[in-house]
């Protein structure tokens, strides 16, 4: 016959209490589990007081504030031929630029030169993404506060432009 009712070996209160494989009887066990609890609370704490104090955890990003005197262009393909010598124009002149390619054509080096040329905060920025993606392109919009447009994204070579038109 099957037994369902349990055997207990121990009496209840002799057997210690085990949580997650520890056993939380032994007082000197205990003062340890405890003492590391506290050490990971005491480090957590001092990682949020330190992220906190950090100037940019509060402060939004210069790209999603219009900013009076700084006119922010966003230049689609930014890391394509055309699309790199604009971003550097607009740099050198003083605006502020924010990129947007997904690097199926252009060359992240272009785009590397222009963050070294260029690398105070608020100058440049590059946004990986496909345009081809509306809601990434709302999220796009939605997060910077751009001025002005200059669009350049494209699958242009001249060969594949008379193959496949409407790519
Ligand atoms: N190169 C020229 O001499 C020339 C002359 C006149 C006009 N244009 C025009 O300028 C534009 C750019 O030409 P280019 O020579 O710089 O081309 P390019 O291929 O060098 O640059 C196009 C950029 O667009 C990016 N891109 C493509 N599809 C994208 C998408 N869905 N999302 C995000 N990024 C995307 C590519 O990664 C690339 O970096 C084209 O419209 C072209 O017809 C070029």
């Amino acid at each position: 016959m099957l037994n369902f009712g349990r055997n207990r070996a121990q009496p209840r209160s002799n057997r210690p209490l085990s949580l997650g494989g520890m056993d939380y009887s032994d007082p000197k066990r205990k003062n340890n589990v405890v003492g590391k609890i506290l050490l990971a609370a005491t480090l957590t704490a001092l990682c949020i007081i330190m992220l906190k104090q950090s100037p940019t955890f509060n402060s939004p990003s210069p790209f999603s504030l219009h900013e009076e005197g700084m006119t922010h262009v966003l230049v689609t393909g930014g890391a394509g031929y055309i699309g790199s010598h604009a971003a550097m124009r607009l740099l050198k002149d003083g605006y502020r630029v924010t990129i947007v390619d997904n690097l199926s054509r252009g060359n992240i080096g272009a785009v590397k030169v222009l963050q070294e040329l260029f690398p105070e905060p608020g100058r440049l920025q590059f946004i990986y993404a496909d345009l081809g993606d509306p809601k990434t392109v709302n999220i796009i919009f939605q997060q910077n506060a751009f001025d002005a447009v200059m669009h350049f994204a494209a699958v242009a070579y001249v060969g594949e432009s008379t193959m496949n038109p409407l790519k």
